[in-house]
């Protein structure tokens, strides 16, 4: 690729404190800086509590941030009023990972998904609203019959449907999916995720897609983040990420993902990640060590990264 992608999202040393100066406080996003591109599947990965759907909520301007900037397409995520709120709404939706909840049980599959259309008025009449809705319902292989079903009457898997085909209504730009994998059974866990590479490359779509485990967002992704304890630790181009993790927590990570194989369980080694080696009172950075991978790190650890590369 010759041109330079351009940024949808540009976070710049963003943080976000939970109860400032208490004794419970927590660090939910600590000065993070990354940007997500046009058209590409960031996954972002860590384990629970990591602050990733802090991060992503805060994006998308469900919580004001502590400190540092966020930009959507160019403009300022915290200083949007009125008509470009609105579009900001609109162009920026989410999946999340309890199709159950998330879903309002007493509302016809037809009108939870045409919700947005009759916010922001995308429909002129009824008839424009069934055949829209209908359009959905098979974009996301289910049929006119489920138009007038409850949640309820469903599986997970065709809930999950039902929540892309309410995100996808208003044509979105961007679509933070959190865990949108993670409730549902490992049989239909491939499926959605294929639905959702194809919706993406179908509509020009950019994600951020979150995920406690690296090797379900590595199909999907073009390139991953690696957070913990509200810090982006690692980021790279996916297969490297996945192939050749630097960071010793990423490599934790990555040893924790079980195997089908019982040769393979019974010979792990799960690397275990001492936090404490990040508080030693050095001063440490986001490094670029290969072009497009970096690594939170020391001058001298970043060194010692970059002279262990394949
Ligand atoms: N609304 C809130 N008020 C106070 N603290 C919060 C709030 N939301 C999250 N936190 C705290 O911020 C930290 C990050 O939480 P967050 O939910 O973002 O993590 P996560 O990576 O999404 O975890 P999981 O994988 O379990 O979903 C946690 O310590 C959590 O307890
Ligand atoms: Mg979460």
């Amino acid at each position: 690729m010759t041109e330079t992608p351009k940024k949808l999202v540009e976070l710049k040393d963003l943080s976000l404190t939970f109860f400032p100066g208490k004794a419970k406080e927590v660090k939910a996003i600590n000065h993070a800086t990354f940007d997500i591109y046009e058209g590409e599947v960031f996954g972002l990965v860590g384990e629970s509590g990591s602050g990733k759907t802090t991060l992503g909520r805060t994006i998308l301007k469900l919580y004001d941030p502590s400190s540092g900037q966020i930009h959507f397409d160019g403009q300022d995520v915290t200083k949007l009023k009125g008509k470009q709120l609105a579009n900001f709404r609109k162009d920026s939706q989410m999946i999340f990972q309890d199709p159950q909840a998330s879903l309002n049980g007493r509302m016809k599959v037809e009108d939870i998904i045409a919700e947005g259309l009759d916010i922001n008025r995308l429909v002129k009449n009824k008839a424009e609203r069934e055949a829209k809705v209908l359009e959905l319902l098979e974009l996301v292989g289910l049929n006119k019959d489920h138009a007038t079903r409850y949640p309820h009457e469903f599986s997970g898997g065709q809930r999950q449907r039902i929540g892309i085909a309410r995100a996808l209504a208003v044509d979105p730009k961007f679509i933070i999916a959190d865990e949108p994998i993670s409730a549902l059974d490992v049989s239909v866990q491939a499926q959605v995720v294929n639905l959702m590479k194809r919706l993406q490359d179908q509509h020009s779509l950019t994600y951020l897609f979150i995920a406690h485990d690296l090797s379900m967002v590595k199909y999907i992704s073009d390139r991953i983040g690696v957070m913990h304890w509200g810090k982006i630790l690692e980021i790279g181009p996916a297969d490297q990420v996945y192939n050749h993790p630097l960071h010793p927590y990423t490599k934790s990570l990555l040893s924790a993902i079980p195997e089908p194989d019982p040769e393979v369980e019974r010979n792990r080694v799960i690397q275990p990640y001492d936090p404490s080696r990040e508080q030693d009172g050095q001063e440490r950075q986001l490094v670029e060590v290969q072009p497009g991978h970096l690594v939170w790190a020391t001058a001298a650890e970043a060194d010692e990264y970059r002279q262990n590369q394949p």
